[in-house]
């Protein structure tokens, strides 16, 4: 195994892999053309990490950042007494059956909060598939636009990128807000939380993991950055409010957003087994070793489509969790999640993964 923050001696010492991760990324750019007016697509530095691989004079970049520029943005950092710094919350880990077994899956709002929420997240994903360039072709069935998958054309490697790098930073913001306000809460009140600042908590440091392993495939140029930086100058305080306001609602909320990560992984996870998306369908690909560690993945079991698999297991626990938060009572029920049961009524204890449209608070608060 290669050990952690490889990928920073992989672009020094060996850039045929560097440049193998890089071309998976920086092919799809040099074909999509009609998608750089958005600019969005300009935002991503698909080539990194691919120190060897640049574009021809005559072929436009699309980067907007300096090749000199190119680095690791987050190598490891070596100091003289420490050797490791391991996460503070270890992954729980996945059986390949739990894994394979998430579908996309929507909670039908009920209440005027719940349509609130659904909708905020329709103009949300209206949003990124304008900014991110997704044509009507590549669209799904928007009748169901969180179950359905198939689309005519798949998106590209680089459009992929560019959707879960901007997506998964602004998924880790939520859980930190609500852990947040909820701490305060506790000592503002003097009361006890019962569980719930923790596992939203952990959940953000999750999202960010997710972040962490992309930008490892490639490095937002500056306009990305800048746009990463307004979404969560605008999203935190939107999230900080709302929580205050309403803390249901927000839950739910989440929910929603996290139904469509789920629909975002499986589509991918699609696309790459049907072979629509040539570096990552390819078993040679070189995942960042990074996911290796934080999911302890297997070897044998570290394709791209492995670490889509990992990813998208993790959204499902999140909407799991999201939507069942929000069934509950917001100041007096304690997080089933982490609670023990009286004898007899083990059976009742949640398990996020395996309910994608959350539990009924009678079903885990009796
Ligand atoms: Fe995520
Ligand atoms: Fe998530």
């Amino acid at each position: 195994m290669i050990p952690f923050g490889a990928s920073k001696r992989i672009c020094s010492s060996s850039p045929q892999q560097a440049a193998k991760l890089g071309r998976a990324v920086t092919a799809s750019f040099l074909r999509q053309p009609h998608t750089v007016g958005l600019g969005y697509l300009a935002a991503v530095e698909a080539a990194a990490i691919a120190h060897n691989h640049r574009p021809s004079s005559s072929t436009r970049s699309f980067s907007t950042t300096s090749a000199k520029q190119l680095r690791d943005i987050f190598p490891e950092k070596d100091t003289p007494f420490i050797r490791k710094t391991p996460p503070a919350w270890p992954h729980p880990g996945y059986t390949e059956e739990e894994m394979l077994a998430v579908t996309p899956e929507h909670r039908a709002p009920r209440t005027v909060g719940d349509w609130v929420a659904w909708k905020l997240v329709r103009l949300a994903r209206w949003a990124t598939d304008l900014a991110t360039g997704v044509g009507r072709d590549q669209q799904v069935d928007m009748k169901n636009p969180t179950t359905a998958v198939v689309a005519h054309k798949p998106l590209t490697e680089a459009q992929w990128l560019v959707r879960v790098i901007f997506l998964e930073s602004i998924a880790g913001v939520p859980g930190m807000v609500g852990g947040m306000v909820r701490h305060l809460h506790s000592l503002r009140r003097l009361k006890r939380d019962n569980g719930w600042i923790e596992t939203l908590l952990e959940d953000s440091y999750n999202e960010r993991m997710h972040l962490l392993v992309f930008t490892k495939m490639a490095e937002p140029g500056w306009f990305m950055k800048t746009m990463i930086l307004g979404a969560q100058g605008v999203f935190f305080n939107a999230m900080f409010l709302s929580y205050l306001l309403s803390p249901k609602i927000t839950h739910r909320f989440v929910g929603y957003l996290e139904e469509e990560a789920v629909h975002t992984y499986t589509r991918l996870l699609k696309e790459i087994e049907n072979g629509d998306l040539p570096k990552w369908s390819n078993p040679d690909f070189q995942i960042p070793e990074i996911a290796v560690t934080y999911w302890r993945m297997p070897e044998g079991k570290r394709t791209m489509k492995d670490l889509i698999l990992y990813v998208r297991a993790d959204e499902a626990v999140h909407r799991g969790i999201n939507h069942t938060l929000s069934n509950l009572n917001q100041v007096e029920d304690p997080n089933p999640f982490v609670s023990e049961y009286k004898i007899g009524s083990e059976q009742q204890k949640p398990r996020a993964a395996l309910k994608g449209t959350g539990y009924e608070r009678d079903e885990v608060i009796g």
